[in-house]
């Protein structure tokens, strides 16, 4: 058993049933001794102990010990609503002992009205900064931890600190979750009455030794498309970087950041940085590991931004050709159909920003939390979706040997 961090406090832990909260909750039980409480979405107080007892099974992979049960408390309640929806009691009680926030709760759509994103993701936000400062006025309050991204740096081109934030400007975002994950941020970097610490990881994927997950979005859903055979083109110069870390990696980060002394810096990535892949390297790998597993990949060709404009309006003009010419409407139809699909990952085939991880990497790397060579890590998860044909295969289908093998290298 890995040494307890002095971390003794009561943490309010946000997002606990998600992907990453759930890793999160799995940590802070194993390395400090903080009492954890747990917001969650539910129609009673019963319903929010269920969904508790659940979580905890699942985040653990197995029974909870007397004494993790006892750490976590469940509670219902909505970040997006006045006071988390708390009664006065409830509200006054969690304020008294509540010494850290770890807010990790978001909605991660990319395609949401700016509107419902900012409530959830901007709003939902201040509900849990009012909470801080009336903790901060009650108790020893320490810290408000907020889980943003590294893509809260928009379209910004070049090397990016943790603390670079591009201006509100829809331009200069590629989806309204990167635009409110940054204006939550900003929101929290100018107000001054509690201390916050900010954790950008890129892409979150499966873990870093065998590649486990059971979320299936982001950079699962091209790689499901060429696993399928259904992406024949992507726009991409093949150069554009793709940045990936692992939920254990991330999770084992910010709770190692959560007890050290941070200086003065605010922003912290959880990234590959300069080790991330490109888009060619991805498409290539993924191949390989396909026809390893006797699947047909898609040869995908990548194309610059002409010919895909060209192409999408192609497959548009073919979706509505006239009855007569059935075969040309099919082929659009299938065609607008694997574009819809696509369309939310599209614009991440095109990234330049290398996000700056050097200070963190040997932060966490004293603590000895490092990530593998990233080409290294994408295998491993590429293998994990595609011998589990994406969560579908029970887990013991995973072809171990695989894993094992002769490693397939960079191979763009
Ligand atoms: N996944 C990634 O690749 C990635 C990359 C960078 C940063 N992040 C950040 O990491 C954090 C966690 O992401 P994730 O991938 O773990 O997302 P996820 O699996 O979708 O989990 C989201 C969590 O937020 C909770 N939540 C959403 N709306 C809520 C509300 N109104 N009230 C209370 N809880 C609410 C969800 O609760 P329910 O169970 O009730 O739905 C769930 O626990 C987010 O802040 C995200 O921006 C994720």
């Amino acid at each position: 058993m890995r040494p307890r961090q002095k971390l003794a406090d009561t943490v309010l832990l946000t997002g606990a049933t998600g992907f990453l909260g759930g890793r999160v909750l799995a940590e802070l039980l194993a390395t400090t001794s903080a009492k954890i409480i747990c917001p969650v979405r539910a129609t009673s107080q019963q319903m929010a102990a269920d969904r508790g007892v659940a979580t905890l099974l699942k985040a653990l992979d197995r029974t909870p010990t007397p004494e993790e049960s006892a750490r976590t408390h469940w509670v219902r309640g909505d970040i997006e609503e006045h006071r988390l929806g708390f009664s006065d009691q409830t509200w006054l009680d969690i304020c008294q002992q509540t010494t850290r926030i770890l807010h990790c709760a978001a909605s991660v759509r990319f395609d949401l009205p700016l509107e419902e994103a900012h409530h959830i993701n901007v709003t939902g936000t201040e509900h849990l900064l009012d909470l801080g400062r009336v903790a901060s006025k009650l108790n020893n309050f320490e810290c408000f931890h907020h889980v943003s991204t590294a893509y809260s740096a928009g379209t910004a081109s070049g090397l990016v600190d943790a603390d670079y934030l591009p201006g509100d400007a829809a331009g200069n975002f590629r989806n309204t979750y990167e635009r409110t994950k940054a204006r939550a941020e900003r929101m929290l970097r100018d107000q001054t009455d509690i201390e916050v610490a900010i954790y950008r990881p890129s892409i979150v994927g499966g873990t870093t030794d065998d590649g486990q997950t059971d979320n299936w979005n982001v950079l699962y859903a091209p790689m499901r498309m060429i696993a399928n055979n259904q992406l024949p083109v992507m726009p991409s110069s093949g150069l554009a970087l793709v940045d990936s870390v692992g939920v254990d990696y991330v999770a084992r980060g910010i709770v190692e950041l959560m007890g050290r002394d941070r200086g003065d810096y605010v922003g912290h990535h959880l990234t590959a940085g300069p080790d991330a892949f490109t888009v060619q390297q991805f498409v290539d790998l993924v191949r390989r590991i396909c026809v390893r597993h006797d699947k047909k990949p898609s040869d995908t060709q990548l194309i610059g931004p002409a010919r895909w404009a060209a192409l999408t309006t192609g497959v548009s003009l073919a979706a509505r050709a006239p009855k007569s010419a059935p075969k040309v409407r099919r082929w659009g139809r299938l065609g607008e159909r694997g574009l819809r699909g696509f369309a939310p990952y599209a614009p991440y085939t095109g990234v330049s920003t290398r996000f700056d991880n050097r200070r963190e990497r040997l932060m966490l790397s004293a603590a000895e939390i490092e990530m593998p060579a990233a080409i290294e890590y994408l295998e491993t998860i590429a293998t994990f979706a595609i011998s589990t044909d994406f969560g579908r295969a029970p887990k013991h289908a995973l072809d171990v040997a695989d894993r094992h093998g002769a490693p397939i290298g960079v191979v763009a």
